[in-house]
């Protein structure tokens, strides 16, 4: 279902705020993709050797960027021309990644069945229409093709959630409401900023149902965790590490 602001609303902040996202990013992206996503990725992608993959969403095309040093020829498309520049100028010639600017609820510069592999990092909860996305993605498929996405964890993540914390400011719990809501709601990141940043949220039977009814089987769902190599690295991850906060879907057209 629409909601009642559009994917041109929210992308104005991600455009806006561009330059302060990526200059956050190192060579595989921040903190969380470090830990959470990237590992999952990679693990649930196998090999890219020679495939055609199209990393939709792609913001400042970190993520294009390793799948292209692991072999692919790969296409970025991004709704926020500021990301797309900033992909563009990130990625070495050589790697050979097209950027594109678009909106991934309607690709109609990109054809039918032109993709092996389509990768969604973290984007299907930043726009409007994320049926039209998923059929849209679905389309540009090679039969028996494959769509990977993550998004933050429906149900952990959504409007009015956050840690409940003692007058000390230790974390006592993370709060979890208005689950039903679907819609659009203000959240405090990537980054805090004075404008917010435009988030949809919907239910986990909502995505599942989508999914179902483009023609994709699901093949697989990761919450993710962090590796004990990770937690090594980075300690306060365990402490924090109570619920999930990301959803990972792997789907075979
Ligand atoms: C959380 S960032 C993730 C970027 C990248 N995948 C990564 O993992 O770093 C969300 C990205 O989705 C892009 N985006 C938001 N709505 C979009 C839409 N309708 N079509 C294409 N890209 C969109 C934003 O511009 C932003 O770059």
């Amino acid at each position: 279902m629409k909601s009642e602001l559009s994917s041109t609303d929210a992308i104005k902040r991600w455009d806006k705020y561009a330059e302060l996202i990526s200059s956050s990013y190192g060579e595989t992206g921040d903190i969380h993709r470090e830990i959470f996503l990237n590992p999952t990725l990679f693990r649930l992608m196998g090999s890219v050797e020679n495939k055609k993959v199209l990393d939709a969403g792609c913001g400042e095309g970190y993520l294009s960027r390793m799948i292209a040093k692991a072999g692919a020829s790969v296409t970025g498309v991004d709704y926020s021309q500021n990301m797309i520049q900033l992909a563009t100028s990130k990625s070495p010639e050589d790697l050979k990644i097209t950027f594109r600017h678009g909106n991934c609820e309607e690709l109609s510069f990109l054809q039918n069945k032109s993709f092996d592999l389509i990768v969604s990092n973290m984007v299907l909860h930043d726009l409007s229409d994320y049926e039209m996305a998923i059929h849209e993605m679905n389309r540009l498929l090679v039969d028996g093709g494959t769509f990977i996405f993550s998004i933050l964890h429906p149900c952990f993540v959504t409007p009015g959630s956050g840690w409940v914390k003692s007058d000390t400011g230790e974390k006592l719990y993370w709060k979890v409401d208005n689950y039903f809501f679907e819609g659009t709601y203000n959240q405090n990141f990537p980054i805090d900023q004075e404008e917010k940043f435009l988030f949809f949220h919907r239910t986990l039977s909502s995505y599942v149902n989508t999914i179902v009814r483009a023609g994709f089987h699901i093949e697989e769902m990761i919450e993710p965790k962090p590796s004990a190599e990770m937690i090594e690295k980075y300690p306060s991850f365990e402490e924090d590490f109570r619920c999930s906060d990301f959803l990972v879907f792997k789907l075979r057209k």
